[in-house]
């Protein structure tokens, strides 16, 4: 076939993936509408959890240990505030949720809360300091139901997680149980934070200019400083819970991946933008024109037949032509490469212009009038890595806000979960 008669599949790839600004506009407004309404308990789709936790001084001082639990990785480590948005990270330990190599897996349903949480308190032992005893922060990067610090219910699983005997329970206490059960009782678990806010608190201890935080990796969420809380008297960071947002402008197989995912309905807009799902939109939607005979080859890869076959490193190495590039058989038809990177590029660039219109409509609630600067602290394998995606989003937003845009600036705020779970360890103790 040639470029000509591929043209059509060209078009209709388009058609489905470009969002234009007039939509983005009617999702920042649905957007903001919800958050109102999540802020008074009635919304469909944003919980708009509170997390008892307000501005660092950019003063804290301490050695705190620090829990991330994300989905992917467990990270434990020893961390020293300084004071003055300084700190040292003193001793880490990583390990994977999974590895087959080292034949265990701790995501699935088959896996107990017990097993689990030993697992962590593994890696806690290796960076307990040797005396005294510790307060632990705890970023944990699901959707909880706070009602203290040290109170945070997990509401449900999200990036296809499925641990059993943690929904509906105190996430601070499975811990402490283990901890104890581990013989770590030097170890004090005194705050439970979800990422998005711990990403903002490490970059509001350096600059108090930073009111947004957001997470653009596998998963998907924003947080931001609400002046007015209901029922508080001060600034409250407010974690949105915004992957769930659920008015998108989603297209056919956006709705054939919710549908066949663990929880059909809910987290609509990380289904569209996050790092664990769009090689399964591009793998879907590859498929499809395959199928349909809309491609040069007759035969969509074997490779590419398992759902979740292709992830978001695969379409990062696409974008980027690199030789790495395994995702493409070499005997494919140069036509059809031209389209697969279309469509990896198309699925990229939609992502960033949701996340773009999320914050505008967060933006829009904390100063409407966009009457002073703001900086959006971002950590995400996405925002950091992926080609055009930060592009994107700059370029998204001066899209929506006009020459206001300027007062905005994004940062990416790596590593945010160990400092911001140590600062808020130390709100804890206050
Ligand atoms: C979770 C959020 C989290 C985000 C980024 C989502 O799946 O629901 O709580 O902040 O992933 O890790």
């Amino acid at each position: 076939m040639n470029s000509l008669g591929l043209f059509p599949a060209f078009v209709s790839l388009q058609t489905l993936f470009t969002l234009t600004a007039y939509q983005l506009n009617d999702m920042a407004a649905a957007f903001s509408q919800e958050m109102e309404s999540g802020l008074h308990g009635s919304s469909q789709s944003l919980a708009m959890l509170p997390s008892y936790l307000t501005c660092p001084t950019g003063r804290e001082q301490g050695i705190y240990a620090a829990l991330d639990f994300g989905g992917t990785n467990v990270r434990a480590m020893l961390i020293k505030l300084h004071g003055q948005g300084r700190f040292t990270v003193l001793a880490q330990r990583a390990a994977p949720l999974t590895d087959r190599l080292a034949c265990y897996d701790y995501t699935t349903s088959r896996t107990t809360v017990s097993e689990l949480f030993a697992f962590v308190c593994t890696l806690l032992a290796e960076i307990v300091p040797v005396h005294g005893t510790i307060t632990l922060g705890h970023t944990f990067s699901f959707p909880c139901r706070q009602t203290a610090l040290n109170d945070a219910r997990l509401l449900h699983w999200t990036k296809e997680l499925a641990v059993s005997g943690i929904v509906g329970h105190n996430v601070n206490d499975l811990l402490q149980k283990a901890l104890t059960a581990s013989g770590l009782t030097r170890i004090r678990p005194a705050a439970i934070v979800n990422d998005a806010v711990t990403t903002l608190l490490t970059a509001a201890y350096t600059d108090s200019t930073a009111d947004i935080g957001s997470i653009c990796g596998t998963g998907h969420n924003t947080c931001y400083l609400e002046p007015h809380f209901p029922g508080s008297s001060r600034p409250m960071y407010i974690n949105i819970e915004a992957g769930n947002f659920s008015a998108v402008p989603a297209n056919r197989f956006d709705d054939l991946l919710d549908a066949a995912s663990d929880r059909p309905g809910s987290g609509r807009l990380e289904k569209m933008c996050s790092g664990r799902y769009l090689g399964e939109i591009w793998r879907l939607t590859c498929l499809d024109f395959a199928q349909k005979g809309l491609l040069g080859a007759k035969q969509f890869p074997q490779q590419w037949q398992t759902p979740y076959a292709v992830t978001t490193q695969d379409l990062a190495a696409l974008l980027e032509a690199s030789p790495a590039a395994l995702v493409l058989p070499p005997t494919l038809v140069q036509q059809d490469q031209l389209f697969f990177r279309t469509a990896a590029s198309l699925i990229v660039v939609r992502s960033a212009r949701l996340v773009a219109a999320a914050w505008t409509a967060v933006l829009r609630r904390i100063d409407p009038e966009l009457s002073r600067p703001h900086i959006i602290a971002i950590d995400g394998s996405l925002y950091e890595k992926l080609p055009g995606y930060a592009a994107a989003i700059t370029a998204s937003l001066s899209e929506l806000l006009g020459k206001k845009a300027s007062q905005i600036s994004c940062r990416l705020a790596k590593d945010g979960s160990g400092v911001g779970a140590a600062l808020a360890a130390c709100q804890g103790e206050n």
